[in-house]
């Protein structure tokens, strides 16, 4: 992952990258620099993970050198805890800018962190944050983003491997370098026109979810709806089954396509 400055955009020349060849988790890494103080535009990227985190709690399956494993650290201004997941649907959609321009492959987003190609799940985003708890406003966010570049050596684990896919059948000549940062130039490129662009209507455009059957898993069992958009504040639109519409944060629940 060393040659991916030559691919970079001068839109990411203030970053500070690093490169590990084997780190716990980049999110855990760009934390604690987080909160030494560093500025934003820090990324690091590991070659493997040896506790990659998922959402809900779940491990991230980071196998060497097949996948990128990466975290940008970001300072916005006056935004608050829930605005967060902005930045997580924004980095869906360059990961998935990203994958078409490099791989050709088409890809699209499965509410709210999931990307996927060919009908399997390739990336991951969790977006971890910290909060300012006299003005509620975000002191930093940390979007980490995995993504399963090429099969892993010794295959997925048996609960990933109707679920997970790649973006590659075999490693391409510099495809992880060059994926890694048209993620991180795409990236950079919404962030900085986050407060006034409709990057949404691209996110909208490549939903695996909107106008699907769907069930909605939370704490309090499974309900079945109809996916009716995504709203200005990245909130899922459903439609029970009584006619009740509803708008969903994606914090309290999770979503299977029927
Ligand atoms: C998910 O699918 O639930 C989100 C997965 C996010 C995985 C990435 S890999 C880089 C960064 N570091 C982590 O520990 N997690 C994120």
């Amino acid at each position: 992952m060393q040659g991916i400055q030559k691919y970079l955009e001068p839109i990411c020349s203030d970053m500070k990258i690093e490169v590990y060849p084997t780190v716990n988790s980049t999110n855990i890494i760009a934390r604690e620099k987080a909160a030494n103080g560093m500025p934003e535009g820090y990324v690091v990227f590991a070659n493997t993970q040896t506790q990659g985190r998922g959402r809900k709690d779940r491990n991230f399956f980071s196998p060497c050198g097949t996948g990128i494993y990466m975290s940008i650290l970001f300072r916005p201004v006056q935004y608050s805890l829930h605005e967060a997941v902005k930045l997580t649907t924004m980095a869906a959609v360059a990961v998935c800018e990203a994958i078409e321009e490099v791989s050709g492959e088409q890809a699209q987003i499965k509410w709210v962190n999931d990307v996927y190609v060919a009908g399997k799940k390739v990336c991951g985003i969790l977006t971890e944050a910290s909060c300012g708890l006299e003005d509620g406003h975000l002191e930093y966010a940390v979007v980490g983003i995995g993504i399963n570049v090429t099969p892993p050596g010794e295959d997925f684990p048996n609960e990933l491997k109707n679920i997970a896919g790649t973006i590659f059948g075999r490693a391409q000549a510099d495809g992880k370098n060059r994926l890694a940062a048209e993620v991180l130039n795409k990236s950079m490129a919404y962030y900085n026109m986050l407060k006034d662009s409709n990057y949404i209507n691209n996110y909208r455009r490549r939903s695996l979810v909107i106008g699907k059957e769907i069930s909605i898993i939370s704490l309090k069992g499974d309900k079945k709806a109809v996916a009716l958009d995504v709203d200005a504040d990245c909130r899922l639109v459903v439609k029970y089954e009584n006619g009740m519409i509803e708008k969903l944060s994606s914090g309290e629940i999770s979503i299977k396509i029927l």
